[in-house]
């Protein structure tokens, strides 16, 4: 492979403008330094030049002089509804190749609302759910409680805590009302998924017709699944069984990560199959992490999906499957280049 010209778009913790009344857990989502070196480091034992740029709008301008070959994005987005979106919209714009998903799968990960709604299209499993908008909506008699609440566009656990879990119509309202007035965003009432809980991390793309995979390490259809993760939150029985941020990043004792799960073949299959079906349902590209968790029937229901993973060296949960499967930090950085080089006819 040619020496490229790859630049590292990233949003680090400390340049992201906060308003003054933003929640403490604001800055869960961003980047560290730590991350951006690790990244650095992979991209250029993949035999690159890197340049890393910061996401925000001075990209405009750094990228034009840049001139890279590819950007490898790893951008959240400063703010408004689709911040993920923002970056591939203007490197679209300008007509620069950039890895993992494009405009619509990011707006679609980052609300959770919306991917539900296409699941459900799709006939796949996702717990019914409710948006409230203003938080004095009639509730819907077809929900059961216990009911669950979260903000409907973030991520990382932000605004998730024991108090997530509802029990009855008081607490919703309650619990939605802090929502909307400290996230300035819809809140999303699910059903309480009470069983265990997975994440599946999953390279690839779709194959055009006669295509095939880009090497032995992607499936005929073109998919790379690392085996599931289980997410024990029993040691952390206190934040209410939930993967909170605070919880992954923060906690000593921390969940144990499973890898691979111990689960049936039968399971482990059928969370593949929706972490695939996922995946596409919403057009993602080249790298995603699809949360799952069983429901009272014991069947598994869709969560979430990330497009933009964490890529943390040391805990990312993309990061421990694929070590577990023995795949190698500096590969799975250089698989989620070389698939989009692919796509670009780069490769
Ligand atoms: N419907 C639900 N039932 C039970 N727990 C849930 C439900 N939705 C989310 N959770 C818990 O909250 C965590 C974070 O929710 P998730 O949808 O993955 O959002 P994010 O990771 O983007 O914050 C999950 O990992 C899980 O522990
Ligand atoms: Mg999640």
């Amino acid at each position: 492979m040619r020496r490229l010209r790859v630049a590292l778009l990233f949003n680090l913790k400390r340049n992201v403008p906060l308003p003054p009344d933003a929640p403490p857990d604001a800055l869960a989502e961003y980047d560290t330094e730590e991350t951006v070196e690790a990244l650095v480091k992979a991209l250029e034992a993949g035999g690159h030049e890197v340049i890393p740029l910061e996401g925000d709008v001075s990209l405009l301008d750094t990228i034009r002089q840049a001139k890279p070959d590819i950007c490898f994005n790893i951008c959240e987005g400063h703010r408004g509804d689709a911040r993920e979106s923002q970056v591939p919209a203007l490197l679209e714009m300008l007509g620069i190749p950039y890895t993992g998903s494009k405009i619509l799968a990011h707006a679609l990960s980052l609300d959770k609302a919306m991917a539900k709604r296409v699941w459900r299209d799709c006939g796949l499993p996702t717990a019914p759910f409710q948006v409230f908008v203003r938080g004095d909506e009639p509730l819907d008699p077809s929900l059961r409680f216990p009911l669950f609440a979260k903000p409907s566009r973030e991520g990382s656990g932000m605004g998730i805590s024991s108090r997530s879990i509802l029990h009855n119509e008081q607490e919703l309202r309650e619990q939605v009302r802090w929502l909307i007035k400290t996230y300035r965003q819809p809140a999303l009432v699910e059903e309480f998924l009470p069983g265990r809980e997975f994440t599946v991390g999953l390279l690839g793309n779709t194959l055009p017709p006669g295509a095939k995979p880009p090497s032995d390490f992607y499936d005929e259809r073109g998919f790379h699944v690392f085996p599931p993760m289980e997410v024990d939150l029993s040691p952390v029985s206190e934040a209410g069984g939930l993967y909170t941020s605070q919880v992954k990043t923060e906690n000593p004792l921390g969940p144990r990560y499973l890898c691979p799960a111990p689960i049936e073949p039968e399971l482990e299959r059928e969370l593949k199959r929706l972490a695939v079906a996922a995946f596409e349902a919403i057009g993602a590209l080249d790298v995603a992490r699809v949360d799952i968790r069983l429901g009272s029937d014991g069947r598994p229901y869709l969560m979430e999906i990330n497009t933009l993973p964490g890529l943390n060296p040391h805990y990312s949960d993309i990061v421990l499957v694929a070590r577990a499967e023995g795949v190698s930090y500096e590969r799975l950085v250089n698989e989620i280049l070389n698939l989009a080089l692919r796509r670009y006819g780069l490769a």
